[in-house]
């Protein structure tokens, strides 16, 4: 399997990572030999190579500052740009780990749609093009053959969207709520601990759990994004940003922690779909809830069904070798489905 990998930070390395690290494992158990083309970042470089970039000198490379610090081979080329890599490289999927814009999509869309254009499987890290391109995205790639997967965009390597469209198939889903944001749920526990929201948020921050600039995470766009994700995949429906109900926890106090807490009750940002439309809100669960006793950067995620009753997913929602796992995990679903049946 040939791919193009768009993004080369935290999430791209950590896929790569994976690659180094369990090539002969892939190949053992799931006949999986994938072949990087072409790897491209917005400063630190582009590599095209028909026979495939080594995994190992590519992590060596950035780690030394670029991509410039690949080393010389045949076939080697350093000068395509990232249009020439999607036309010309013969790729059979494209792996987006490029930044997330809730608003436009930001390149990852143009970029997706050439990919479909030239016949590629779409596999995105990223929330920006699902979010705001899912029908077009869709539509587009049925009408080519090829199939979009974006499992990493919502709880990384946690296996959100598959439980629901995979292995809860034949149930039907009513709803789902979940713990979609890591930052607001470690802020939220270390509140319940006695911490200021201030003096976390300052925390958090230094850990690297929270940007700079919070206000994606604290305001509860991030968990929007998702949200909206969810609801596509899950309903086939994917909610527009501003039909959604979306409220953050900057205006929680430690007087609301202690009220929740007097009552048996605990504070979580959750995200919440239903055919019928969404919300992102800070809810008071009683303490028996699933999601009430997710605790820090991890996530969790409640489907409501008709056969089974209610079942509750929990497990990391970010990370570079993690949302690298959604990565792998869609391109060897992509192998099952495509690739073995063409044989
Ligand atoms: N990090 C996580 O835990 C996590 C979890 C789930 C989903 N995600 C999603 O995965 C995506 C990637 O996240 P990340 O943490 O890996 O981000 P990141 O570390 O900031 O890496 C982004 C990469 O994209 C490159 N890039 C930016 N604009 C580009 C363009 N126009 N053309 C080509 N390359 C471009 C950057 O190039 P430079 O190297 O030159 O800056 C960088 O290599 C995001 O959409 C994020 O929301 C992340």
């Amino acid at each position: 399997m040939k791919l193009l990998l768009l993004g080369f930070g935290t999430v791209g390395q950590g896929f790569v990572q994976i690659l180094r690290d369990k090539a002969h494992d892939l190949q053992a158990r799931y006949d999986f030999a994938p072949r990087i083309v072409g790897v491209a970042t917005r400063s630190r470089g582009i590599l095209y190579c028909a026979n495939g970039l080594d995994p190992a000198a590519l992590l060596e490379a950035i780690k030394a500052g670029s991509l410039e610090h690949y080393p010389e081979s045949a076939g080697l080329a350093r000068d395509w740009s990232v249009e020439r890599l999607i036309s010309e490289s013969g790729a059979e999927v494209l792996v987006d780990a490029l930044p997330t814009d809730l608003v436009t999509g930001g390149a990852s869309l143009p970029y997706a749609f050439a990919a479909i254009d030239a016949g590629m499987h779409l596999v995105f890290a990223s929330k920006g093009a699902v979010a705001v391109g899912y029908d077009d995205l869709m539509r587009r790639s049925r009408a080519a053959g090829t199939r979009v997967l974006f499992e990493g965009s919502v709880m990384a390597g946690t296996p959100s969207l598959r439980l629901g469209m995979q292995a809860l198939a034949g149930c039907t889903i009513t709803a789902a709520r979940g713990i979609l944001n890591g930052t607001t749920n470690y802020i939220l526990t270390a509140m319940e601990a006695g911490r200021s929201y201030a003096d976390v948020l300052a925390e958090a921050q230094k850990l690297g759990y929270a940007e700079a600039d919070p206000t994606a995470d604290v305001d509860g766009w991030d968990a929007a994004g998702k949200a909206i994700i969810v609801s596509a995949a899950l309903f086939g429906k994917p909610l527009a940003l501003d039909q959604m109900d979306v409220h953050g926890i900057s205006g929680l106090t430690a007087a609301d922690i202690d009220a929740a807490r007097a009552s048996g009750e605990r504070w979580k940002l959750i995200a919440h779909v239903t055919p019928e439309g969404g919300s992102v809100m800070p809810v008071r669960l009683p303490l028996s809830h699933p999601l009430a006793n997710v605790s820090g950067t991890t996530n969790a995620i409640t489907l409501t069904t008709d056969l089974l009753g209610d079942v509750t997913l929990i497990g990391a929602g970010a990370g570079g070798v993690q949302t690298g796992f959604a990565v792998l995990s869609d391109l060897i679903d992509l192998q099952r489905i495509i690739f073995k049946s063409a044989k």
